[in-house]
């Protein structure tokens, strides 16, 4: 492989807060090490369009603090095709870039493995999204600012439930994975999660009526994930089932949509993005390639984009269990 004297780096995809620690990260760890950086803007769009500009020490200034991400992101359907990579392409030869760092989530780090494949090229991927989905890392960029977002959120609505006689449906993001419904139930304390991960012959929401509803609390919240699996599922399939089935209760529906992703990084995500960024340099320096940064029993662990990608994250069946227990 030859010499890297410049890296690339994009953020691709849903932003997620720690995004920009992540882009600080590789800036200054790639610049500690004398390499030059070019920023990448809008994710694969500013790759095709040759949307490039230098990076140095101060252009990251300030941003650890800051959610979204510095250089923007897109969801880009050009680079989907062959010759929207093949354009792609052009603006690394353009720009001298020698190795490029992808920051996203399961979509964006299929890209950078095809593209590493079809042009050779080193990549290296940062787990980036709120929905905790990617196998091989026990967290993501961004999942624990989601998860504390959706924490005062349901403490907010908790308030007004206390109050009446309902059963809140509040739904999270997550795609089809369960992590941020699953974990913000356990942290607020809710009576239920309703994830893609569990579902089985009996049905959730059944489960959970049939366990007695406000037996022995004053407030009933179900954390719904967004996962809309053949065609049924998120917090309004449920509460319309609801009416429909138990005409008993009252419900109500809360979609925290959007709000999840935005807000100023926690501390874990912080930490966790300067430690993958820096991790990604120091992997390309030693000739790694096409592999995703993550993290195990909080060690720096690389994973082969591959797996990342295509093997299933499960969710901790200890997990269900201590929702059950405590839910009671
Ligand atoms: O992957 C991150 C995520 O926020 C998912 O949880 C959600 O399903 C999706 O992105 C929403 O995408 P968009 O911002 O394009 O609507």
């Amino acid at each position: 492989m030859a010499r890297i004297k410049t890296i690339g780096v994009l953020t691709s995809g849903g932003d997620a807060p720690g995004m920009n620690a992540a882009i600080r990260a590789v800036t200054r760890a790639a610049i500690y090490n004398g390499w030059a950086v070019k920023g990448i803007l809008k994710g694969y769009e500013g790759l095709i369009h040759n949307e490039v500009k230098d990076f140095t020490t101060e252009s990251v200034s300030g941003t650890i603090n800051r959610g979204g991400t510095i250089l923007r992101t897109a969801r880009s359907k050009e680079f989907m095709t062959e010759e929207g990579r093949a354009k792609a392409y052009e603006t690394i030869k353009a720009n001298a870039i020698d190795a490029l760092i992808v920051i996203g989530g399961n979509g964006s780090l299929a890209g950078a493995q095809l593209f590493a494949q079809e042009y050779d090229i080193p990549v290296v991927g940062l787990p980036g999204t709120i929905d905790n989905d990617l196998y091989g890392t026990d967290t993501t960029i961004g999942y624990d600012t989601a998860l504390n977002t959706i924490m005062d959120c349901v403490d907010k609505i908790r308030d007004t439930a206390n109050s009446h006689n309902r059963i809140f449906f509040v739904e999270v993001m997550g795609r089809d994975a369960g992590f941020l419904a699953q974990n913000a139930a356990i942290a607020t304390g809710a009576e239920a999660a309703i994830i893609p991960e569990d579902r089985t012959d009996v049905d959730q929401l059944a489960t959970f009526i049939g366990r007695g509803v406000r037996k022995s609390k004053n407030s009933s919240i179900v954390l719904v994930s967004e996962s809309k699996k053949d065609g049924t599922g998120g917090a309004q399939y449920y509460a319309d089932r609801l009416l429909k089935e138990y005409p008993e209760y009252e419900a109500r529906v809360t979609i925290l949509g959007h709000l999840q992703r935005g807000g100023s990084p926690t501390a874990q995500d912080r930490i966790l993005s300067s430690r993958l960024g820096v991790a990604a340099i120091e992997a390309l320096k030693d000739g790694q390639r096409n592999i995703m940064i993550g993290v195990k029993d909080d060690k720096i662990v690389y994973v082969p984009i591959n797996k990342a990608i295509h093997i299933d994250k499960p969710i901790d069946k200890e997990l269900i269990n201590v929702l059950n227990v405590l839910s009671i």
